[in-house]
């Protein structure tokens, strides 16, 4: 059955124009720095985000705990939101290999981390404290919405770092949703970052790989632990070609996910049994509920919902998360509404 696929924006197959570059692509040994596909794709990347340097990972976890392990040692402190991807859905990596710790604060509802409370939790020098050395953002946050967060932001957030000799590190795995849901630069929105994560292989509609961006001297440092954690690839050209063009063509079409995410949004709050989110979708996530009244729970309409041809994501017993990308077209979004009002029956 060809299932409509709302579970995340990671269900993505490879286009037609990206498996014909694959099967063309020019390749080499990157560990040895051979691979021509791969570095013009780190050199693009670099470019379009306005930093020195790129790396390509196998993964966006890989690439978050690559840049934490740079910036920090054992025993160091991270500030980072309770709501975001690095502290909840990371298999405790910064603590499990890198002996780090994590001050979790609060996530706002837009997803930010207040600027008084990332102040306050900021060790002052004692023998009996860790060091506080960097701060995490999460840019769109995914839990909180899919939720981006604004250049002015960022920009306070990293004068604070620096004013307080901590370095900014941001979980971009959707930065580029962030810049066109905010019709800003990417560049703009990561300027004040010392390392930025972001996924080819989300939105982008990659099959795999994630890029860390960073001065020339991070980005060195970042290939000696990716080859530490398993992560130096070979003739892994064939998948840099996709990712080149998730960044030439696909950046450019986000706007039509989110667009649609909308249409989504507004048709679900016609169907009886579903409370969406007040401000949802702010990008490609529509996050709602089951009504009170409804007696199912999420499981058991997930079920109906795969019955009838659209896979969903159930959060927990009462909550859903529909996420659009580049293979949900307008019949789709049609779809899944009109399932939704028949499980609902
Ligand atoms: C915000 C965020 N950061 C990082 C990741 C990790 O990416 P990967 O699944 O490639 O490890 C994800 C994955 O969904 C994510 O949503």
């Amino acid at each position: 059955m060809n299932y409509i696929d709302l579970r995340s924006d990671t269900v993505t197959r490879p286009t037609p124009e990206m498996r014909e570059a694959m099967a063309e692509a020019e390749v080499g040994d990157d560990v040895y720095g051979d691979d021509p596909t791969v570095n013009r794709l780190e050199a693009v990347a670099a470019e379009m985000l306005g930093k020195e340097a790129a790396l390509f990972v196998p993964s966006g976890t890989m690439g978050n705990l690559t840049a934490l392990l740079v910036h920090c040692q054992r025993g160091h402190e991270v500030i980072v939101g309770n709501q975001s991807h690095i502290y909840l859905n990371e298999a405790g990596g910064m603590a499990a290999l890198g002996g780090i710790q994590a001050c979790p604060l609060q996530n706002q509802s837009d997803g930010t981390l207040a600027l008084d409370e990332i102040l306050a939790s900021i060790r002052t020098e004692d023998v009996h404290h860790p060091v506080t050395r960097l701060i995490c953002l999460e840019n769109t946050n995914n839990i909180c919405g899919g939720v981006p967060l604004t250049s002015e932001y960022t920009r306070q957030v990293g004068e604070l770092a620096h004013r307080n000799d901590l370095f900014l590190h941001i979980d971009g795995a959707r930065i580029f949703n962030s810049a066109a849901a905010q019709n800003v630069p990417v560049k703009e929105l990561v300027e004040p970052a010392d390392s930025v994560m972001f996924c080819l292989s989300k939105g982008l509609a990659a099959p795999i790989g994630s890029m860390l961006v960073g001065t020339q001297k991070f980005i060195t440092r970042a290939r000696h632990i990716r080859k530490m954690l398993g992560g130096g690839m070979r003739q892994v050209g064939v998948v840099a070609a996709a990712g080149l063009i998730s960044l030439e063509r696909m950046t450019k079409r986000l706007s039509e996910d989110h667009a649609r995410a909308k249409k989504l949004a507004d048709g679900l709050r016609q169907v009886e049994g579903l409370a969406v989110d007040t401000n949802s979708p702010y990008t490609n996530m529509v996050y709602l509920n089951l009504s009170k009244d409804v007696s199912v729970n999420a499981q058991q309409i997930t079920q109906k919902m795969k019955d009838l041809g659209v896979l969903v994501d159930p959060e927990n017993a009462r909550r859903f998360r529909l996420v659009t990308h580049y293979w949900i077209d307008d019949s789709a979004v049609e779809k899944t509404i009109s399932a939704f009002q028949k499980a609902l029956n």
